[in-house]
Parts: structure tokens; sequence; C-alpha cells
């Protein structure tokens, strides 16, 4: 296969994490003998200092010729500290998931053994818990109406009949591959948006009876997160309270180091760590690879190269089981790696097996 490929390494640990994610990608490729080729573009904080843009036009034109996207991380603090910054890099992955009709973002939440002392949950609770949230990314308050002035200010939560069915489809479409298990997570018994939500969703079920689906008010959803994590198979749900709970999930695992996502829509899909840009880290080689890399995994998946993802997992669970980890999971008394080193350890596990 050819694999046209845009790079945005963006802000903090993007770039190094970034490099890790392309190594990676290469060697896979040079094994399983696809021709891949990348094209760097701008994002976010470096983009604003660049060109004053957070997502330019020619960073959109890249991702549009592009077969994927390989995003890393935005942010910066000087923004955060700045009520009066006119522009954020955050407006930035807002304009990509917009301009690129990224409706579906597909968050796994999934245990590693080694790390689930790392949870703040009881380890019988926690080990084994493996579902996905799907979150819907273009609509609802994020993009609805705005209002602001000093003494009142709103944000429309507005959804369409279409854009609750397409994201329905997918959450359908992981459940069948799955555990044949969909939870709608809603607010039914407050929201208008949400009651369009629920009537839309027992709609489209019909057309799934081999899925078992049920309904959850997110109150309850993240109370059952935290009770019972094992209860969840696939999950779907808004824009911010999707936002919300794939948080509480990312922690609940005790890997949010290690959880990478999917963006998926009409055009160009992004594959990019669930992760921050972590700006304190910017530069020190300590900032773990694994997220980005697992997001390669995903993106061969993507594509339906299930041999190729596969050898992925198996390399970063092999260098796990090595020791050869980030120090903030590595083990007492264990070697000091750096992002580097790991992606290294990844990038040769993947020549030689
Ligand atoms: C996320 C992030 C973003 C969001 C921010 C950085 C705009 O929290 O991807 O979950 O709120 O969607
Ligand atoms: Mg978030």
């Amino acid at each position: 296969m050819e694999l046209k490929i845009a790079v945005l390494p963006g802000d903090g640990i993007g770039p190094e994490i970034s490099a890790q994610g392309v190594d990676v990608m290469t060697a896979v490729c040079e094994k399983f003998g696809h021709k891949v080729e990348y094209k760097y573009a701008i994002c976010g904080a470096d983009a604003i200092d660049k060109v004053g843009d957070p997502f330019p036009e020619e960073t959109f034109k890249i991702c549009m010729e592009s077969d994927a996207v390989l995003f890393s991380a935005v942010g910066d603090p000087k923004f955060d500290n700045d009520p009066t910054a006119k522009v954020r890099p955050e407006q930035g992955l807002l304009a990509m998931r917009k301009k690129l009709g990224l409706f579906a973002n597909i968050r796994p939440v999934e245990t590693f053994d080694c790390l689930i002392h790392k949870s703040p949950l009881k380890d019988e609770l926690v080990r084994g818990a493996d579902f996905i949230c799907i979150r819907e990314l273009t609509g609802g308050m994020y993009f609805g109406e705005k209002y602001q002035d000093n003494e009142k200010a709103y944000d429309t939560n507005a959804y369409t009949r279409p854009e609750i069915e397409r994201i329905l489809e997918v959450a359908y479409q992981y459940a069948l591959r799955r555990r044949k298990h969909l939870t709608v997570v809603d607010k039914a018994n407050v929201l208008a948006s949400s009651r369009l939500w629920r009537q839309v969703a027992k709609e489209v079920a019909e057309k799934y009876p081999e899925v078992e689906t049920d309904y959850m008010f997110v109150d309850n959803a993240a109370m059952r997160m935290i009770q019972d994590p094992k209860f969840f198979d696939v999950m779907v749900t808004e824009n911010t309270f999707g936002d919300i709970l794939t948080d509480e999930g990312s922690c609940i695992t005790g890997s949010m180091g290690l959880l990478p996502s999917a963006s998926t829509g009409e055009h160009t899909p992004v594959f990019e760590p669930i992760h921050g840009s972590w700006p304190q880290a910017k530069g020190l080689n300590i900032a773990n690879p694994l997220a980005q890399i697992l997001s390669v995994a995903m993106l061969f998946e993507y594509f339906n190269l299930t041999e190729e993802g596969k050898l992925i997992r198996e390399a970063v669970n092999a260098s796990l089981d090595a020791d050869v980890r980030t120090p903030e999971i590595q083990v007492e008394g264990g070697a000091r790696y750096g992002t580097k080193e790991v992606g290294a350890w990844i990038v040769n596990y993947i020549r030689t097996h």
C-alpha cells in the first residue's frame, strides 16, 4: 500500500513523541513492503508564533491531500495565563476537527497489567476493563452559537438528527465487532438535545437487534465508570459529555500516557495520543512515546492493515515486559530510558520480529 501521511508535531513534547511515531511507522512500512511519504505541517502555538494562526490554510491543505494525519499535541502555558489572548493553540485543534469533518472520536480505554497499580481504583475493579468511548466531535456546545458580555453568557448545545444518526452508526459498527453491548449516554431527564439523542438512538437500535443497547444518564455513567468499569463495552455520547468522560476513563486505567485515539469522519482521519503537550517536559527526553506509537497502530488498523497494528501492539507490550520504560512508569530500581530510547527499542523489535 502507498501511504501519504501528514505529520503535525505541534507543541511541548509533541515533536519528541512525533519523531518516535514516525520511526515506528517507517519500520513497519519497510517490514511489510508499504511505501510511505511524510509531509510535515505546523499547528498550535508553534503555528501562532510563526504565522499567527493555530491551523493555517497550508496545514489544512496538506491534511486534505494525505491519507491520514499523525498528530501529537498542542498547547502552551503562555496562552493559558493570558485571558486577553485572541488566538489560542486549542482553537487549532477545533478548527482541524471541524474542517476535516472529524465527527467521530474513538477513545479506547484499556488496561495494561503492569500498570494497574497506577490506577486510583482497586485492582479487581480495573483489571480486564476494556471499553471504547465514541465521542461526537463536531457538534454540541463546542460549536453551537455562543454569546458573552459582562452580565450574561451562553453556549448552545445544538444537535441535528443526521449528526446523531451518523455517530450512532459508527458506534454500532464498533459494538458489532466487539462484545455487542452499546451504552448511549445522555441527560434526557433534563436536556432537550439529549431527548432527541435518545429518540434517534431508539430508532437506530432497531436496526441492530444483535446488539444489547442500554441508555444511561451521564451522571450515572460517570459513577458507573469508577464503580464497575467492566460493565462497559462501547459507549457513545455527545461532545461535551465525551470530553469529560474520556478524561475520567483515561485515568482509571492508570495508563494515561499509553492511550491513543482516532478521529474519523468526512475527510482525512487523525490519529493522536489522548494526553496533552506537557510543556514542562519539553526537550527533556522523558515523555512516554507509547500513546503516539499506539496511535500509529490505530492508523494501520483503520486501513485494515491488522498484522501491522498487531506487531506494534506486541512490540509495545514487549517493551513494557522488558522494563524498557520512561521514568513515570519505570519499576523501582529499573534502568533509565528516555523517549528516544524507548522508541528505538520498539523500532528494533519490529525489525527483528
Ligand atoms: C480533548 C481536549 C480538547 C477538547 C481541548 C484541548 C480543546 O480536552 O481532546 O479532549 O476539549 O476537546
Ligand atoms: Mg478533553
